[in-house]
This record gives structure tokens, sequence and C-alpha cells, in this order.
């Protein structure tokens, strides 16, 4: 992997004990890496990643799947994915068939999301037609709920995936998630995902998916979800919507 910066650096000041974070263009596309590389990693969107690719590959067997899709020959729904992150959701959804409009608040990953999703749309093929079904917009999911049916069009289907996970198993996966809670900057705030989580239930026509690591809690205590469906980590609860 090339390592060294081709265009540009940019350092962003750590905060408290957090390590220094690093924006460098590579070959592979704009990269966010720590100082440190060897205990923190670093991070490129890629949304033609193997792991998207085989999560897609599961088609209606994987866990997105079945939490978002519809019955076999009903239209794919429009779905608003309100916590892109790295977009790894987004696009598995885009692969699966759904046009999806991928909310980022945080301007640092909404940088690298941006930047991959360029590079996926000049692909050919799969990936690129995929990326295409895909619009990224880098603000709050919460105001743009806020003005659906005024000027948002109501989407069917919402998906909300609110924290990075504290990164068990694989090193690389504990590295990454590390990176990206510097990056963010942000703690747990459960009364924001409960704000998020609400709003997309009274303005989805359809149905919300909320995804959870296997043994937290439901994100509200009340509506229950109607269905659970569960990974190896993860699990995700489905919400259906008055509409
Ligand atoms: C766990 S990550 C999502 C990972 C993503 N599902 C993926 O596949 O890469 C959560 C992301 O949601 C973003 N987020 C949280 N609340 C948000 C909101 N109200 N609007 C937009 N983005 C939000 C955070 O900045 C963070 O990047």
């Amino acid at each position: 992997m090339n390592s060294e910066p081709s265009v540009a650096r940019f350092d962003l000041s750590p905060r408290r004990d957090e390590p220094l974070l690093r924006f460098v263009t590579l070959a592979e596309g704009l990269t966010v890496q720590s100082v440190d590389r060897r205990r923190f990693g670093s991070i490129t969107v890629d949304l033609a990643s193997s792991s998207i690719l085989r999560r897609a590959a599961q088609g209606r067997g994987g866990l997105l799947a079945k939490a978002i899709l519809p019955a076999p020959g009903k239209p794919m729904p429009l779905v608003w994915d309100v916590t892109a992150g790295l977009g790894r959701d987004a696009m598995t959804l885009a692969l699966l068939g759904c046009e999806v409009v991928a909310f980022e608040r945080n301007p640092f990953l909404g940088m690298l999301i941006l930047d991959g999703h360029r590079r996926a749309k000049a692909e050919e093929g799969d990936v690129g037609v995929a990326a295409r079904r895909i619009t990224v917009r880098i603000e709050d999911a919460r105001r743009a709920l806020e003005r659906v049916d005024q000027e948002e069009a109501r989407p069917d289907a919402i998906l909300v995936d609110p924290m990075f996970p504290e990164g068990k198993g694989r090193a690389a996966v504990k590295k990454e998630a590390a990176l990206l809670r510097a990056l963010v900057a942000e703690g747990h705030n459960p009364e924001q995902d409960a704000e998020l989580f609400t709003l997309a239930l009274q303005m989805a026509t359809w149905r919300v998916a909320v995804k959870r690591s296997l043994r937290a809690p439901n994100i509200v205590e009340n509506p229950a979800p109607q269905a659970t469906f569960t990974g190896k980590s993860v699990r995700i609860d489905r919400y259906s919507c008055s509409g």
C-alpha cells in the first residue's frame, strides 16, 4: 500500500489524550490515519470492499435484507440511512437494489464518504450502478426528518445505526473503531439516538430498522420492535410505521 501522501496533508489537533489524526490523499483515496499508525491504523472509504460485496452477495439471506427488503416482486423501497458512517450499510442496500439517501452529520466522515462515493460512482458494473443509486448528504438527519412532507419526499424505510461499536473481535476491527471514535469525538448519547429513532418512526411510511450490538437494550422502551434479526455480533430490530 502506498503510505506516502501524494498531494495534501492535514493534521487534526488531538482532543484530550486522543491520537493525532491526519488526512492524506493516497492512491486509494482520501484517508484518515493516526500519526501512530501501528496503534490505530488508517481508514479510506471503499464502497467496493470485499466485506460489502460479500454481504450484498448473501442476497435476501443477509441481515439488512431480511430487515429492510420487501417481499420478492414488490418495488424496491427508498431508504434513508440516517447514520451513514463509512457507507457500508448504504452501499449494501444499494447493491441489493434500494435507492438510498445516506446522511452523515460529522464533516470529517462526510469528506471520507463523499470521496469514496465519487470513486465508486466512476466504477463500471454493479458497483457503479449501485453507487449511483446513493445520494450522500452531509447534514444532521434530524433536521431533514423535520422537513419531511414540506421539502423532503417521505422515505419508505429508515435505517438507524447510531454508534460505532467498541470494536470486539479482530484487532483490525478494534483499531478501526478506536480511530473512528477519535475522529467523531462524540460519546454514546442515548437521548439523541432515541430522538433520531422517534423522528424516523414518525416520518417513514413503512418500516424503521435499528442496528444494535447483540446485548444492547432496545433503542427506546416503547414501542417494542415487531421483529428482530440476529447475526453473529449485531442484531437489527424492525419497527412498523403507521405511515
Ligand atoms: C455506527 S456509525 C454508522 C456506520 C454505518 N452504518 C456503516 O455502515 O458504515 C454511526 C454514524 O452516524 C452518524 N450520526 C449519528 N447521528 C446522526 C444524525 N442525527 N444525522 C446524521 N448522522 C448521524 C455518526 O456521526 C456516525 O458516523
